[in-house]
This record gives structure tokens, C-alpha cells and sequence, in this order.
């Protein structure tokens, strides 16, 4: 059985993932990193999302407060002070437990055959795993990131927020040699929950209605920010492939992370011209990674109002 690591920045879209991935799938950690806001917030919003939505068992290692290189660059503008402005749940009474992010990483990829690492935030956690244990890359099945694009950024005309945010990071991992799966904005950022389905939200039990606030707030700093009608739900569909492999299709692609560049800091660079996984033809380079070009939005929004309005 697969067992699966969320590293996450909680996060109005990272709290959607949680509680999706906890109602479908063996999670056996939460690991933390800086990103919408401080490892303080995206650590305590972590610990309170688990225990809002009955996921008391599921242990939060917290990690990285900034990135390999340079400052922390936070997400307020679209997350709030905290993280998840608007929420309403409850404050957990856990703490995250006494073993940083990067050694829970190492440690459980030595109790599990099958690991699965869900990263929705800057990958600062895993890069630093792998330079503590670069023995790491070879007990890791898969990595499911919600990052980069293959078109626009988010952060900047280039690049999504989660690899500007530590562009070194990513290119550690996208190095590494681990099956990587990339979702993207190019894919994230073309639907969402919409204010009907919040609207359900709104009058649902449990998580689903401590987090509709949250939601509500999260939308409307989507539509003042980028005009979107909807709510983007970009960390969800890093969780996605493992619930319903047909609802988002991937193509192997080169991907690369660019750590210099005047204008492109953080941009992944995915070389379309077409290869093949294990393989090399005369245009491009072997492909290190399977990138998302499309989702079956209906049904992913559908399954991720499903899991909040659950009791
Ligand atoms: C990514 O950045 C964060 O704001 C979201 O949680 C998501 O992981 C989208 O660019
Ligand atoms: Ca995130």
C-alpha cells in the first residue's frame, strides 16, 4: 500500500488538499514549510485543518522558515496574515512533534516501501532531505508537485510562487531523479470553486463550513487580484492523480529550473518539443518529468466539495 507525505504551506488551497488526501489515502505525515506565510502559521494551520477534519492521528513535522538562498517571500497578499484568513477552525491543543521536516522525510522513507511525497509548497523541506541523505532519492517512489507551468507564472510573468519561492530547492528535486509529476498553473489556474459551490459550503457540517470562510476569503482576493471568478484549488490537484488517475493527464517532459535569469527567476522550463521518459531523440533532452496539459475540472471540484462537506 501506498503511503503518502503532504509538505505543504497551509494555505487555503494546501487545507483543501489535506483534508482531500486524508479522506482518500494512507497520509502518515504533514511536514510544514515557510511559503503563504511563517513556518509558525503554516505549521499551526496544518496541526488545526488535521484535527478539524478528525485527522488527529496524522503527526506534523514542521521544517524550513526561509529558503536555501536569500529571504522568505510570503503569500499574504492572497492567503492573509495567517495563512488562512477567514477560517473558523478550531485551534488544535497538538504540537508538532520534537523531529524537523527533512529528517521525519528521511526516516519514514525507511518505514515505508512506497512513498509518495505530495509537495503543494516551496520544496525547500525536500531539497534539504536530499542533501542530508542523498541516498534519499532511491526510497522515494514519486513526487506529486503542484508547481511551475508550462505558460504563465503567478509570482512573476515567469514564474509560480512555490518555485520562485525557492528556485534552488526545486531544481534540487527536479534533479534528483525521482519520479517526479508536475501540476502546474497552466493547469491550476483554469477553474475553481465558484460562489455556488461555496455557497453549499457555507451550509455544510464539520470542516466544510470552518473552512467556507476561509474559502470566501480566498476567492475574493482571487478576484481581486487576478479577476478570477473562481477559486483556484491548485494543491488538490497534486493529490488528484492518486484518487482518479483519468482526471488529469500528464506527457513526460524535460523540465528544468532556471536559478539566474533577469526577468525569470523561479520559471520551470518545460521543453515541448516532445520526448519520451527513458528515452533521447535529436531536439530534446530525456524527460525527468510527467507535466499536467489537462484536468477534467468538473470532476475535481466536485470530489473536493464532496470531501469538505463530509462529516
Ligand atoms: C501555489 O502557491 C500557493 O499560494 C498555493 O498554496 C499553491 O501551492 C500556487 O501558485
Ligand atoms: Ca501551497
Amino acid at each position: 500500500m501506498t503511503s503518502f507525505i503532504i509538505d505543504c504551506d497551509p494555505g487555503h488551497d494546501d487545507a483543501v488538499a489535506i483534508v482531500v488526501a486524508g479522506r482518500h489515502l494512507d497520509v502518515i505525515g504533514v511536514t510544514t514549510v515557510f511559503g503563504n506565510s511563517t513556518i509558525e502559521n503554516t505549521t499551526r494551520n496544518a496541526l488545526n485543518i488535521l484535527d478539524g477534519a478528525g485527522f488527529e492521528h496524522i503527526p506534523v513535522a514542521a521544517g524550513a522558515s526561509g529558503p536555501l538562498v536569500g529571504l522568505a517571500k510570503t503569500g499574504e497578499g492572497i492567503h492573509g496574515k495567517s495563512g488562512l484568513d477567514g477560517a473558523t477552525v478550531p485551534r488544535s491543543s497538538r504540537e508538532a512533534i520534537d523531529q524537523d521536516a527533512a529528517d521525519f522525510i528521511i526516516q519514514a522513507s525507511h518505514e515505508h516501501d512506497d512513498l509518495v511525497i505530495i509537495a503543494v509548497a516551496p520544496e525547500t523541506n525536500l531539497a534539504i532531505a536530499l542533501e542530508r541523505d542523498p541516498t534519499l532519492a532511491s526510497r522515494v517512489s514519486e513526487i506529486s508537485i503542484m508547481g511551475g507551468s508550462t505558460t504563465h507564472g503567478n509570482a512573476t510573468a515567469a514564474a509560480e510562487y512555490n518555485i520562485y519561492a525557492d528556485p534552488e530547492a526545486a531544481s534540487i528535486v527536479f534533479e534528483s531523479g525521482i519520479p517526479i509529476r508536475m501540476v502546474g498553473l497552466n493547469v491550476t489556474s483554469t477553474f475553481g470553486v465558484t460562489q455556488t459551490e461555496l455557497d453549499r459550503l457555507h451550509a455544510a457540517n464539520g470542516i466544510g463550513r470552518e473552512l467556507a470562510g476561509a474559502l470566501q476569503f480566498y476567492l475574493d482576493r482571487q478576484t481581486s487580484t487576478y479577476e478570477h471568478s473562481y477559486a483556484p484549488m491548485h494543491d488538490t490537484c497534486a493529490v488528484i492523480p492518486y484518487i482518479n488517475p483519468l482526471w488529469i493527464e500528464y506527457q513526460p517532459l524535460h523540465v528544468v529550473v532556471e536559478c539566474a535569469g533577469t526577468h525569470t527567476r523561479g520559471m520551470t522550463l518545460c521543453d515541448t518539443r516532445g520526448s519520451v521518459i527513458g528515452g533521447e531523440n535529436e531536439n530534446s533532452q530525456t524527460a525527468n518529468a510527467k507535466v499536467a496539459i489537462m484536468a477534467d475540472a468538473d470532476a475535481i471540484i466536485a470530489q473536493a466539495i464532496a470531501d469538505l462537506s463530509h462529516d
